[in-house]
């Protein structure tokens, strides 16, 4: 398995990138129940697998507070502790259990600049065995338009193989 040669390879294509860390996710979370070592694990893989991400992580939902999303594991620079469910982008995709895809978050009412060098952003729900919502997971990028639909399938589709199944 390597995982540092993707980085800086131009003319892998998206889509194949994502195949194989999407393999190297699942060979290394495979028989692993522990959520935070599953969250630290897919934030790592995807943050060294792809160039464009500058952040990569998980806010999980406050077991005391359930409409409010408080960090977890993540790969970046420092983010925000804490975001309700009535804020920012996180906070749409936990409210609606929707994946969010932002071209450029200035124009997103009520987006939350922890870095002001994010430009676009994906996040993903993240849903349990039970389809309880647990988390969302956070991609940012410091250019615009990185998201798109090709992103939003890969991301679901590990999210979901590696904490729903
Ligand atoms: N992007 C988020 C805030 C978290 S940080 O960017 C790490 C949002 O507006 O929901």
């Amino acid at each position: 398995m390597s995982i540092k040669c993707y980085k800086g390879v131009l003319l892998m294509q998206k889509e194949s990138i994502y195949k194989q860390v999407e393999t190297d996710i699942y060979s290394v979370t495979e028989g692993e129940t522990n959520v935070v070592a599953n969250m630290a694990t897919i934030s790592c893989l995807l943050n060294f697998a792809f160039e464009d991400f500058y952040w990569v992580g998980f806010y999980v939902v406050d077991p005391d507070k359930t409409n409010e999303l408080v960090v977890g594991p993540y790969q970046g620079t420092l983010g925000c502790l804490r975001i309700t469910f009535e804020r920012g982008v996180c906070g749409k995709a936990a409210k609606t259990g929707k994946t969010q895809i932002i071209d450029n978050v200035h124009n997103f009412p009520g987006h939350i600049a922890c870095d002001s060098q994010t430009n676009s952003e994906i996040v993903v729900p993240v849903f349990d065995k039970h389809k309880k919502l647990i988390a969302v997971l956070d991609v940012d990028s410091t250019k615009f338009s990185t998201f798109d639909k090709i992103d939003q399938l890969w991301l679901e589709k590990i999210i979901t193989n590696v904490f729903s199944n």
